[in-house]
């Protein structure tokens, strides 16, 4: 097959928030898997695990979402702020059903993406919480001047404002946000954006309205044709995003299907929903495009990836679960369906950076290791603030079973700042290799700087024992021809070419 690569013609910046991660109060995510406390015997800093932050500085995470998801509409963040003895404890009753101490609050998120140096998504509680609550959240953290909240913010140990760059008006309200209808949520989103207040000019909060469950068209619709009107240019700066979920289930939401044992069906089944983003995005984006032409409302895809059985003997609430390079494979076709459609897609989280769901790393005690999604969001991260690249493949071929077919190879291209290409291929097919001619329109002269690849047998993974079974490992199945290059891409496989 080929890949047409016309340099010459750019369509847009990606994004760095396409690379975003979410973290929630569920499982081993915060508690263990980024926070252990001062005192524990876990190397930390600030009660951060020194082993994590300095793995994601790596992958480069440019914006964190936090504190959920579900837990998002019942958390009440006054709970997580002052001497940590006296906090208040909580059950949380969406994951598990455990005993949330509330030690790690606002100010411990604060430091924790000032370790990692990213942007800040807080996700404010419409479901359960108050007009009041979420504006007083908003100026606990933002406001500078003299006001009962900065003072209480002083009291606990912060003289100085935190930035908060995005902030959620709640979370699925569809479900467990309140289990409401489009224009009752719309409405609500109104009134309660109101109160977000920007009160440094030079950091505007860019608001999230909480968008679409997988294809409700219909929400989407309903809820920009009741807010819409007033996120006009004259209104301009009432909605900077809407959110979009979808999680890739091999066997469907309620057999969902185990992490590490599918057959090939199963395999080509997912690789199909992976893609199933590209329609979703299209589809919504459509809709958005009939109320907002010029695309200043960004689709944040704050929620995706791939959601399976929890792990035998865990905690069916911790959703917790391995990782192969089938999930690779997931990450790489839905982070260039992302960078394809950068002129919409504007943000999107992962669900979720440790221990939950499609994560980066797992954790154990003291130790941990990085997930075959790791290797992959590592190869792309020199995607992030490029502008993507006209390309397009020819010759695809198509495979699976009938019901499950897709295309060979997905791709995306983007060229940064200096100038350097950055090719990324994943390649579906369970078994066989492809090779894949490269060509550009003019570059003629090039070198390759850097190549990677992340493969292995389809249910390959890293454990405790065997924590390097799946990595990024150099990739030198390319060589120069007349026009370009020719790769051969392994089968099941991510690959990044750096071409100057
Ligand atoms: O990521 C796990 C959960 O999935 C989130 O809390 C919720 O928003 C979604 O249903």
């Amino acid at each position: 097959m080929k890949l047409f690569i016309n340099e010459k013609v750019k369509k847009g910046t990606i994004s760095p928030e396409i690379y975003g991660q979410f973290s929630e109060h569920l499982g081993r995510g915060i508690y263990e898997g980024l926070y252990v406390g001062e005192n524990s015997d876990i190397p930390n800093e600030n009660g951060m695990r020194k082993d994590v932050v300095e793995a994601l500085k790596e992958i480069k995470v440019p914006v964190l979402r936090w504190p959920g998801g579900c837990f998002a509409d019942e958390y009440h963040w006054m709970d997580g702020i002052g001497p940590k003895e006296t906090r208040k404890k909580m059950v949380n009753t969406h994951w598990g059903g455990v005993t949330e101490d509330n030690s790690f609050g606002t100010h411990e998120f604060f430091e924790l993406v000032r370790q990692l140096g990213c942007k800040t998504y807080i996700n404010g509680n419409v479901g359960s919480g108050t007009v009041q609550e979420m504006s007083e959240w908003v100026e606990y953290m933002t406001f500078g001047g003299l006001s009962p909240m900065s003072e209480l913010r002083k009291k606990n140990g912060h003289e100085e404002p935190w930035t908060v760059d995005y902030f959620g008006v709640g979370n699925e309200n569809w479900g467990c946000g309140g289990n409401m209808r489009p224009e009752y949520y719309a409405d609500l989103y109104r009134r309660f954006q109101t109160y977000v207040r920007v009160y440094d000019p030079e950091h505007p909060i860019k608001k999230i309205c909480g968008g679409a469950n997988v294809d409700d068209y219909d929400w989407t619709k309903k809820v920009l044709g009741t807010c819409y009107d007033h996120c006009a240019p004259a209104f301009h700066g009432l909605m900077d995003g809407l959110s979009l979920h979808y999680y890739v289930h091999p066997e469907g939401w309620e057999i969902k299907g185990p992490s590490t044992e599918f057959d090939h069906e199963v395999w080509y089944k997912t690789m199909s929903k992976a893609l199933y983003m590209d329609e979703l995005v299209t589809k919504h984006g459509k809709i958005m495009d009939t109320f907002d032409p010029e695309k200043q409302i960004g689709m944040v895809v704050d929620e995706w990836g791939g959601w399976y059985t929890a792990e035998p003997g865990t905690n069916p609430g911790f959703l917790y679960q391995q990782n192969t390079v089938r999930d690779a494979l997931i990450a790489g076709i839905t982070l260039n369906i992302f960078n394809q459609h950068c002129d919409r897609v504007k943000m999107a989280c992962i669900a979720q950076m440790i221990n939950v769901l499609q994560a980066m790393i797992l954790t154990d005690g003291d130790k941990m290791i990085k997930t075959p999604t790791y290797h992959v969001f590592h190869q792309y991260r020199y995607h992030q603030g490029a502008e993507l690249v006209d390309a397009h493949i020819a010759d695809d071929g198509i495979i699976g079973p009938d019901e499950w077919q897709v295309p060979e190879v997905t791709e995306s291209v983007s060229i940064d700042k200096d100038g350097i290409i950055t090719v990324t291929l994943a390649n579906l097919s369970a078994d066989d290799a492809q090779d894949v001619d490269i060509s550009f329109v003019e570059k003629k002269d090039f070198e390759v700087q850097e190549a990677t690849v992340v493969t292995g047998e389809i249910h390959a993974h890293n454990t405790f024992e065997a924590p390097d079974e799946v990595t990024e490992e150099k990739f030198t199945g390319f060589k120069k021809t007349d026009d370009g290059l020719k790769a051969t891409l392994p089968a099941a496989s991510v690959t990044m070419l750096r071409i100057k």
